[in-house]
């Protein structure tokens, strides 16, 4: 062979290797798994409504337990438990795609509390918000880092994050973090009964005296007794019922949004008039503090 002809075949050669390494694998139509040493997962592409679809790679199911350290152990996360951060919530989805509609602010600092997955962060972050994702699992920012590769996109911020007794001290985060965040997320949360009303106080110190807290359940048993723990807090609460059907990936999820403010917050972003419209004390509708409360900023303002 000439030289000439050398250099067309490795330039076919080059080309044909530059097809086959920018072929999407990710887009099979069934979920890719891969094996883990001790856990098994898999990948999917998952659409959002509202934004462009995710690549995510999660546990194969809920019998997956991998804890040789005894790390989860030590931080009372059982084997039941273990999985769960790492499975697909539909609330999750549902999070995400109420994130993809509300408009960017580049001043707003938002912190997604449980994240799992961390679909909400991952789609905020794509829109290009200042978004810090947290959870308690040993393997929730691990999971992140990948799912960051899969979609391309630059690291996020994460703080290894429990609102038990073993919350962290700041200076101990793995990363800096704001104390308190105007926007704070969750999804699918209120699953266990909290007996030490440990999650409202976590946001509670979390969130900006007018911070906004969005918080997606899935009509969990617990939802009562965590808004009257948030009406504890002063937060005043509305909710916006939804009913999704199915789509590719992902089940069916019916449930609510659930939206906290402070009365002070309310009243500073709502418009004139209709302020509290919509709102009620949270846990209790004729709560007569927090009602007080929002009436005496009502009053300061229009003084
Ligand atoms: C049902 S999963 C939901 C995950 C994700 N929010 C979603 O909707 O896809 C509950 C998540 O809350 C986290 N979690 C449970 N208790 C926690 C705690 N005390 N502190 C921080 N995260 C916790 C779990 O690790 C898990 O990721």
């Amino acid at each position: 062979m000439g030289a000439n002809s050398n250099r067309r075949w490795s330039g076919l050669v080059r080309a044909f290797w530059t097809r086959i390494s920018e072929l999407d694998l990710t887009v099979a139509p069934h979920p890719v798994l891969s094996s883990m040493p001790g856990y098994q997962t898999k990948q999917e592409r998952i659409a959002i409504a509202g934004a462009d679809d995710l690549i995510i790679r999660s546990l194969l199911d809920r019998r997956q337990y991998f804890d040789p350290l005894g790390e989860a152990d030590r931080l009372g996360i059982s084997s039941a438990e273990w999985p769960l951060f790492g499975l697909l919530w539909p609330s999750g989805v549902q999070l995400a795609a109420r994130m993809a509609l509300r408009p960017i602010r580049r001043d707003e600092r938002i912190l997604e509390i449980g994240c799992g997955l961390a679909l909400a962060s991952l789609v905020t972050h794509r829109l290009g918000g200042d978004v810090t994702a947290s959870d308690c699992h040993p393997l929730a920012e691990t999971f992140l880092n990948q799912n960051l590769h899969l979609n391309r996109l630059e690291p996020l911020k994460y703080w290894h994050a429990h609102w038990g007794e073993r919350e962290l001290p700041l200076s101990q985060a793995r990363c800096t973090i704001q104390a308190q965040y105007d926007l704070v997320i969750g999804s699918d949360l209120l699953y266990e009964a909290d007996a030490t009303p440990c999650l409202a106080a976590f946001i509670a110190r979390h969130s900006a005296p007018l911070g906004e807290v969005w918080i997606i359940d899935p009509d969990r048993g617990n939802r009562t007794a965590f808004n009257r723990q948030m009406g504890v807090h002063g937060f005043l609460m509305r909710e916006e019922r939804f009913d999704a059907a199915a789509s590719a990936g992902v089940a069916a999820c019916k449930g609510r949004l659930l939206v906290y403010r402070r009365a002070a917050a309310v009243f500073a972003f709502e418009a004139p008039g209709t302020a509290f419209m919509g709102w009620r004390a949270a846990g209790n509708s004729n709560d007569p503090v927090a009602l007080e409360r929002a009436a005496e900023v009502r009053l300061r303002r229009s003084a």
